[in-house]
Order: C-alpha cells, then sequence, then structure tokens
C-alpha cells in the first residue's frame, strides 16, 4: 500500500472512531462494541506506524498516549483564571443575592445552577474546530500546557464536526478521576505496598503532571465543561454557551438547571445534597452564576473572582462516634495498616465501623487515645478517615495509643525503615498473612490467571503441606487435588468443618495452572509480587529487559536507566534479586515453563508472512484473537474475514464454527494452529 492509497483509509478511520468515540463517552449510547472500536483503533494505530505522515494532531490513536513530555510549556492565559467565592450557608447566599439584586437594580434575572466539580480545572483551546492547548490553571494567570496528556480523555473531542463555532475559542471545564477508578488504583497501589493516594482530586493533579502520556491515558481521566469563552463568542446567556457546548459534542454534566429565584437555588441545593453522593465522581458544592452575560457584565469583578458567581459548599459528612479500639492488618509485603475499631453510626445513608488509620504517624498526629470521641468523614475512599477528636469528651484517665511492637499475625518484631511511614513484619516466609497475600496476588486475573483456586482451596493446601509459596502451585497435579479435604472455618465463633475438593473444581484448578504457563512475562513479573512493581511498572521493565536473566543480572544504574524506574523501584527490585529464596522461585517457575521472556508478539516484527492472508476462527490456548491478529499484521500477513478460494490459511482455535472448516476443506486451504504459526514466524 502507498501512502497515497492509505490517506483515505486513515481519514475513514479517524472520522469513524471519533464518531463512536463521542456516542460512547458523551452520549452513552454506543454502536458497536467495545472489540470493534479497538479493531478500527488498533487498525488506525498500525496505519500511522507504517506511514508516521499520515499521522495527524488530532488523531483518535492520541487517547491511548505513549509521548512524553519532559517539561510542560508555560503559557499564559487570555483570560485569567479567576477563582470563586464561597459561602457555607443559605444567609450568606441570600446576602450575596441581595448584592446582585442592588448591583443590577432590579431582580428580573435568572440564576444558572451547576454542581461544584471537585477536580483541576483546565482550559482547552480550539482553533478552526480543532484542539490547539490545554492549559491548567496554574497561578489564574500563566498555567502549564499539558496538551498531551489532555488528549488522553476520551470525552475531549480533538476535533469538531462542522458546525456553528467560533474560529478561535477557549472552554474550561473541570478534568476528575471517577470515583470508580481511584478505587481500582488504590486497591493496586495498596496491592504492591505503595502508599494509597489520598483522594481523586490529588490524584487527577498528579496525573496530569506525568511525563509519560501512556500512563496517564491508563488512568481513565474524565471532563465536564462548564465555561465558553473567545472574543468571537457572542451568546446573550451562559445557558446559551452550555447549549453550544453541547452541540458541539463537549462533555456536559446533565445536572444543571436554571433557577428562577433564591429559593429555587435552594431547592437545588437540597435536593442535591445526598443525590450527588450517587454521581460517578467527587463534587464538593455547588456552582451559582447568574445567567445573562450582560448583567455579568454589569457586576463585573473583584481582583480575585467574579461577582456574578458564587459557591456554596456542603458541609462534607462528617458524624462522631467513639473509638473503641485499634487492629492491626498484615498485608501481602507485610506492611502493617493500624485500622480504628468505631462504635457503629450512620454517615452519609451508610454504617461505619472501621476507619483506616494508614501509619503510626497519622495516631500520632491525631493524638488517638482509645475510648476517645472522633470525628469520621467520607471521602473519595472505600474506608472513611478519622479528622479529628472532640477533646471536651475526653477521660482524664485516658493514655496515648501505643503502638505494637511485634507482629499481630506471627509475633515477630516489627521494623520500621528509616524514613518511611509503615511499620513491617520482616517474617517474610512464615508469616500467614504474607504467605496467602502473595499467593492470592499471583493467582489473580491481572497476573497469572488462576482465579479458580478460591481462598479457601489456598488456605487449604497451604495449612496441609501442599504448597509454600507460588512455585509450588506448579507442583499440583489432578489426583492430589481431587477429593483434597481440608478443614475450613466456618463461622465467626471458629468452628471447623471439613471440607473436600471436587473433581470439577480440581479440574478447573489444574487446566488453569496449566494455561497460566502462557501468560505473558509481563505478567509473571507483576505476578512476582516485587514490592512497588505494579503491573505499568511490569511493563516497562518487562520491554526494557526483554527476559528475567536481563532483569536479574541488572545493576542499579541499569534499572534506574530504564523508563519511569526511579530509584525507590530500583532498589526494591535489587533488594528482591539479592534474596536467595526469590532466586530460586523463579527457577521453579522457569522450570514449570511459565513465560520468562517476552512473547513472540513483542519479539518479532517483519515481513515473514507478507503476501499471506489468514482467517482467524475460535479460541486460543496462548493468545488472545486480537493478540493472534496484531502479531500476524506485524509480520505482514493479511486479516480476512471470510473463508474463500484465495485464503492461504486458517487459523483454527477450539470451539471454531463448522462452516469455517467447510469452507476451508472445499477450498483445500490449509488449515493451521497457533503452533504452526508460530514455528512458521520463528523460521
Ligand atoms: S465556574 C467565574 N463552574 O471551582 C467562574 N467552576 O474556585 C469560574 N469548578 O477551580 C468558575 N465546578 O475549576 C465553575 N460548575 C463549575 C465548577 C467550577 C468546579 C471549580 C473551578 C475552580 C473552582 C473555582
Amino acid at each position: 500500500m502507498s501512502v497515497d492509497e492509505a490517506l483515505p483509509e486513515v481519514q475513514e478511520l479517524t472520522e469513524k472512531i471519533n464518531y463512536h468515540n463521542n456516542l460512547y463517552h458523551n452520549l452513552s449510547r454506543p454502536e458497536i462494541s467495545d472489540y470493534e472500536f479497538d479493531q478500527l483503533l488498533n487498525r488506525l494505530i498500525d496505519l500511522e506506524k507504517k506511514y508516521p505522515e499520515l499521522k495527524l494532531p488530532d488523531s483518535p490513536t492520541q487517547r491511548v498516549g505513549g509521548d512524553i513530555t519532559k517539561n510542560f510549556e508555560t503559557v499564559t492565559h487570555k483570560y485569567p483564571m479567576l477563582s470563586l467565592s464561597n459561602t457555607y450557608s443559605k444567609e450568606e447566599l441570600r446576602d450575596f443575592h441581595e448584592r446582585v439584586i442592588k448591583g443590577l437594580g432590579h431582580s428580573d434575572f435568572i440564576y444558572f445552577c451547576e454542581l461544584k466539580f471537585d477536580g483541576v480545572a483546565l482550559s482547552v483551546t480550539f482553533k478552526d474546530g480543532l484542539i490547539e492547548k490545554a492549559v491548567t490553571r496554574g497561578d489564574g494567570t500563566r498555567g502549564d500546557n499539558i496538551i498531551t496528556n489532555a488528549k488522553t480523555i476520551r470525552s475531549l473531542p480533538l476535533r469538531l464536526a462542522p458546525g456553528d463555532y467560533p474560529g478561535e475559542f477557549e472552554v474550561r471545564g473541570e478534568v476528575f478521576m471517577p470515583r470508580k477508578v481511584f478505587n481500582r488504583i488504590n486497591e493496586e497501589r495498596i496491592d504492591i505496598g505503595e502508599e494509597p493516594l489520598a483522594n481523586p482530586r490529588n490524584s487527577t493533579s498528579g496525573t496530569l503532571k506525568m511525563q509519560d502520556s501512556a500512563v496517564v491515558a491508563s488512568r481513565n481521566l474524565d471532563c465536564y465543561l462548564y465555561a465558553l469563552l473567545g472574543d468571537q463568542v457572542n451568546y446573550e446567556s451562559h445557558s446559551e454557551s452550555i447549549q453550544a457546548l453541547e452541540r458541539w459534542n463537549f462533555n456536559i454534566s446533565q445536572t444543571y438547571k436554571s433557577c428562577h429565584s433564591i429559593e429555587e437555588v435552594f431547592g437545588y441545593i437540597d435536593e442535591w445534597e445526598l443525590k450527588r453522593l450517587e454521581l460517578p465522581l467527587e463534587t464538593d458544592g455547588i456552582v451559582i452564576k447568574v445567567n445573562h452575560i450582560k448583567y455579568q457584565q454589569i457586576l463585573g469583578y473583584t481582583a480575585k473572582s467574579s461577582r456574578w458567581a458564587i459557591a456554596f459548599k456542603y458541609k462534607s459528612e462528617s458524624a462522631s462516634t467513639r473509638l473503641n479500639g485499634i487492629t492491626y492488618q498484615v498485608g501481602r509485603t507485610g506492611a502493617i495498616t493500624p485500622v480504628a475499631e468505631l462504635q457503629p453510626v450512620l454517615l452519609a445513608g451508610t454504617t461505619v465501623k472501621r476507619a483506616s488509620l494508614h501509619n503510626a504517624n497519622e495516631i500520632e498526629r491525631l493524638g488517638l487515645r482509645i475510648g476517645d470521641t472522633v470525628f469520621v468523614e467520607k471521602g473519595g475512599e472505600i474506608i472513611p478517615k478519622i479528622t479529628g477528636i472532640d477533646e471536651i469528651k475526653r477521660s482524664s484517665k485516658s493514655e496515648p495509643v501505643k503502638y505494637i511492637k511485634e507482629c499481630p499475625q506471627c509475633g515477630t518484631i516489627l521494623v520500621r525503615v528509616e524514613g518511611e511511614a509503615v511499620h513491617y513484619c520482616p517474617n517474610f516466609d512464615r508469616c500467614p498473612p504474607q504467605v496467602m497475600g502473595r499467593i492470592e496476588h499471583f493467582i489473580q486475573r491481572k497476573a497469572m490467571n488462576i482465579e479458580t483456586l478460591g481462598r479457601e482451596t489456598i488456605k487449604g493446601l497451604l495449612d496441609t503441606g501442599l504448597i509454600k509459596d507460588p512455585g509450588d502451585l506448579y507442583k499440583l497435579d489432578f489426583e492430589t487435588l481431587n477429593g483434597l479435604e481440608f478443614k475450613v472455618f466456618s463461622n465467626k465463633k471458629g468452628d471447623i468443618s471439613v471440607r473436600s475438593l471436587r473433581e470439577k473444581s480440581a479440574k478447573n484448578i489444574i487446566e488453569a495452572i496449566e494455561s497460566s504457563k502462557n501468560v505473558p512475562f509481563e505478567n509473571v513479573l507483576f505476578a512476582l509480587g516485587i514490592r512497588y512493581v505494579g503491573q505499568t511498572v511490569a511493563e516497562k521493565l518487562a520491554g526494557h529487559f526483554r527476559n528475567i536473566d536481563g532483569l536479574t543480572s541488572a545493576s542499579y544504574e541499569e534499572l534506574i536507566d530504564a523508563p519511569e524506574i526511579g530509584e525507590k523501584i530500583a532498589v526494591s527490585i535489587e533488594e528482591y534479586f539479592r534474596k536467595p529464596e526469590n532466586i530460586d522461585l523463579i527457577q521453579r517457575l522457569k522450570d514449570a515453563g511459565t513465560q520468562m521472556k517476552l512473547s513472540s508478539e513483542h519479539a518479532l516484527e517483519g515481513d515473514t508472512l507478507e503476501g499471506m492472508s489468514f482467517v482467524i476462527s475460535g479460541v486460543f490456548e496462548n493468545y488472545g484473537r486480537d493478540e493472534l491478529k496484531s502479531i500476524i499484521k506485524k509480520n505482514g500477513g493479511k486479516i480476512v474475514s471470510s473463508v474463500s478460494g484465495s485464503l492461504d490459511y486458517l487459523v483454527a482455535g477450539n470451539n471454531m464454527g463448522p462452516s469455517k472448516l467447510e469452507k476451508a476443506n472445499k477450498f483445500g486451504v490449509k488449515i493451521i494452529s497457533e503452533l504452526d504459526l508460530e514455528s512458521m514466524l520463528n523460521k
């Protein structure tokens, strides 16, 4: 294919992808499956790789990131980004209302009410319908242009469809991390021994400043727009601007309302006080804006904020209750997390019994004593947090909390590395929750994907001594598992009952262990559970060192040189490989046949399959269908959808349709397995 031939396809793909992207992210009514969408995107990525000159600045492939920005350019805002004055009470809001009436000389105006989204403000400029820059608020006058990162926000258009927008304009809005994403990231961070992020807003601002836009893309940020500015923007009211933004396919939260009196505004405040907690993102109040631009101009600005708008902030949901005690959890990495055990109390619709205390410093900072009356608040986290103590209610006899010195699970003396807030239990090999946690980490879907092995079974296998670490899983066989009896604690009282593993479960477990030998190297690396090595870091390490030996023998300097690897991670990796028991584990995993080097998809790129056509059908053992298709394409082969006389190969997996097989036989098409394909590539 020549560049000229590729051009129309690139254009058509771009248009299609933008169309479906908008349907999915802004209108919530997709017309095609995620799989079909990914196929379009992958095709475009492939074409752009082959013909870089065809890669447009608004290409939807930028959504997946990959560009690195070392230093963000500082840009002066054309219109300064002011802040809003705040109020926490309806009385103060009434005062604001009186000031507006006084300023205008009448009360014949309407308010446009919106929710106050808790994220990071962003100002995005469009020129001739094309995104040009995306600048953070900074100090209000100058901010950073984070355009490569902003492009990963899927609901933000990169190019507008033809419409009635001016040649140049700015849209402003709030970039946010949906609660769900925030919780997912924190679960991952805790899993790899990293401190959890404080709240979705901090996570958003941290993410937007990252250098690697591929990492930004993986964080699934989103954005709601709430303002339109520009010399050629002539709408008479804010509501018309919002309508225009909706017309041009910007993402507008459908929570706004026009209010014709201050009473109606109060009604809006009450309406959203609890309903906002069900929204996918954090909000901390509402914003009340005088709707007509003419009136906004009359009211004008103070040095810092506008006189025509105000934020009403909800007091964050807080409750007071008694601190009954502190318990200590031991994580997979041995990290100790103190948890406050509270007298159950109702908070924002749910009963709260426990609160996370993070570490010893937090207990000290709060000055906690058992029996204290504490205030609890709900943030973005799943578990609420203690924000303070009601000192007046403190009993004179209470004493400060003494942090534990020994592991609550195995009794080993805890250690605290200098400069770190967290205590650790160093009994890596024998401390039960650590051993259990490592196996649970190892088998999870994102790692070795042996989730048919449930918690109870793992516990049973550990208790019976059949396994001691993840490497031992590969010694298990069907005969051992089938009918295996182990004890389980069946209730809180600790009653013990005996269970035996059914034939079907035993079979499923053995099958999953077998298939895990094919999960890619980066998953295996992640599965090892090296502290601070999450999925993304594992991918980077796999890509850079290509196989386990390269990584085990890497010096600190070599580790630091790898992309995205900082001091903390490098030290942790070094420490991991210095331990003989870990080297031994890796050897056993290697012997078992797990992937300890990059797969052929990464390793092989070339023209071995040039001129050959392939149909993929069925389910494969070692590869996903997309993966297989991409391998074929990367090696010059062509994927076609139906079997015909001109087809070269049918790659057949399990459960493939009988009609394809029949046709292939009829036309004398060669039928090959995934292994045959591999050997073709390896030749
Ligand atoms: S309008 C003159 N509308 O709140 C009005 N701001 O202190 C300028 N914010 O960081 C802002 N939701 O990013 C407006 N619906 C909304 C908003 C909103 C959140 C943020 C804004 C800024 C802060 C204002």
